[in-house]
């Protein structure tokens, strides 16, 4: 079974209707790359996602359970939603750490509020606090623990901000351009990270504009135009063999300004 669920998803902003049915299904262990032009939908897409817009029509399931209707959108607290928010994870292109707070703080606060209103026999400082050594480590950040977001590189915070992201355990990890803000020679570190990722089993969704690493990583590419899927299949079938007009400009374009 699936284990994520997006059921005909449509969102506008104002007049401008930006996503005009977006349906499409993740199994658990399984990397999406979403690829499109610029405009076409795929930040609002990612936001639609993690409850950070609101779609005017659609649904969406987690392990079959129904976490969004937009028929009782109205009807759900705030709580209920912070609460769907966390079965995802989102890495942001401008990475985003709180920059008055230390690594360690960065990848231990969120969790230490979330075990603190719960009330139950969650995890202990102590724990959270193991658990952010052991995500840094992965990240290859250890010596890092104490430095604040501006004394790190590019590379460095962004690889601090998927570890953030992993310290509360999502179910689905999205990406959102996650080296386009990069030089081009910090973009291998944070991609091997996601590579080392998927080779753990990690459910994720990453927008990008490296279609080689797109291709390499990916058990699926979705090809976005407009708020619309126009293309979907394996990097393979993606690549080599492009169906719709808009995907083989695209490819094209991208060829010549890679
Ligand atoms: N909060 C908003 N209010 C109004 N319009 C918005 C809002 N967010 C996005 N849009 C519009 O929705 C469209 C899609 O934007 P979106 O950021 O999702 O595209 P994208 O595919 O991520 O593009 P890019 O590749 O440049 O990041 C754009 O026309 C954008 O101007
Ligand atoms: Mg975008």
């Amino acid at each position: 079974m699936a284990l994520l669920e997006i059921e005909n998803i449509h969102k506008r902003f104002g007049k401008t209707e930006v996503l005009k049915g977006i349906s499409f299904s993740v199994d658990k262990g399984e990397v999406l790359s979403i690829l499109g032009s610029s405009g076409g939908g795929k930040t609002t897409l990612l936001r639609c996602i993690n409850f950070l817009e609101t779609p005017d029509t659609g649904k969406m399931k987690i392990g079959g359970k129904e976490i969004f209707n937009a028929e009782n959108k109205d009807k759900v607290s705030e709580k209920q939603i912070r609460e769907n928010r966390l079965h995802f994870g989102l890495v942001f292109q401008s990475f985003n750490l709180f920059p008055q707070y230390t690594v360690m703080e960065n990848l231990t606060l969120a969790k230490e509020l979330i075990e603190k209103s719960r009330k139950k026999d969650g995890m202990s400082k102590e724990q959270i606090r193991e658990k952010a050594k052991e995500l840094l480590e992965n990240v290859g950040l250890s010596e890092k623990a104490q430095a604040y977001p501006c004394e790190l590189s590019g590379g460095q915070q962004q690889r601090v901000a998927i570890a953030r992201a992993l310290s509360l355990d999502p179910e689905v990890l999205c990406f959102d351009e996650p080296t386009s803000a990069l030089d081009p020679e910090l973009t291998g570190e944070v991609l091997r990270v996601i590579r080392e990722l998927k080779n753990t089993g990690r459910t994720m969704i990453i927008v990008t504009h490296e279609l080689g690493f797109a291709r390499s990583v990916s058990d699926r590419i979705m090809f976005i135009a407009d708020g619309r899927i126009e293309e979907e299949g394996t990097p393979d079938e993606v690549f080599d063999n492009p169906k719709s007009e808009k995907m083989k400009a695209f490819l094209s374009k991208s060829l010549e300004n890679p």
